[in-house]
């Protein structure tokens, strides 16, 4: 089942789209947070508070024990928070060392199969491959979504595969198809699965047709 979570750091597209009530998760990074211009901290609260699912917050140090370090800060802020480490081996360790103490650890910056299968082997609770970006310079993002799907089945991995780097609802469509079990969607995304011109020329015919017909007072 594909979950959908929100790509941003943005609260009133969280609560908007929360209060619609399709949304599972988050997902934050630090160039999100940097266009909010807020505080980390208290942006992910304020998201754990509206979002009833996994938020990811994003490390930033390069050495596993700095990593930890602040995947523990960042855990003890609110029950929902899981923690986003680099797909580097500083990374993996660290993602041991967080799931060894309960933590739940989402593996980023994934683009290419063999570093899913290590996240998983780290003991992962999520791995995100970038679709769009490896879609940027000429590369078969989706693809990554199929070949991990194969390896997650082949050995019974229960890593969650999300797909991030969302660009557009084709995206979606084909990731859910690929057995990707979430994906991460910016706000415009999210808004566009929901459109098509046909719906909107319906309900325009159907109001117009409902204007016509007799009504007793
Ligand atoms: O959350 C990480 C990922 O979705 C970033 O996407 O658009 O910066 O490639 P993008």
């Amino acid at each position: 089942m594909v979950k959908i979570f929100l790509d941003t750091a943005n609260v009133s597209e969280v609560k908007y789209a929360a209060d619609i009530g399709l949304i599972e998760g988050c997902t934050t990074n630090p160039t999100l947070i940097m266009k909010e211009g807020r505080d980390y901290n208290e942006t992910l609260v304020e998201i754990c508070n509206i979002v009833n699912g996994p938020v990811s917050a994003e490390t930033v140090a390069l050495d596993a024990e700095g990593m930890v370090r602040e995947g523990e800060a960042f855990a003890k802020l609110h029950k929902n928070i899981i923690i986003k480490v680099p797909m580097t081996q500083q990374g993996m360790k660290a993602c041991r060392l967080l799931t060894a103490k309960g933590i739940r650890v989402n593996v980023t910056l994934c683009f290419q199969a063999n570093q899913a299968l290590l996240a998983a082997k780290a003991g992962a609770f999520i791995i995100s491959p970038f679709i769009g970006r490896l879609d940027d310079i000429s590369q078969d993002g989706m693809q990554l979504i199929r070949d991990i799907r194969q390896i997650y089945d082949n050995y019974g991995f229960g890593t969650q595969i999300l797909a991030a780097s969302i660009r557009h609802p084709i995206h979606v469509l084909e990731s859910a198809k690929a057995g990707a079990n979430i994906a991460t969607l910016p706000f415009k995304v999210w808004e566009q699965l929901f459109q098509h011109p046909l719906t909107d020329k319906g309900i325009k015919q159907f109001l117009d047709d409902w204007e016509k017909v007799p009504k007793k007072k």
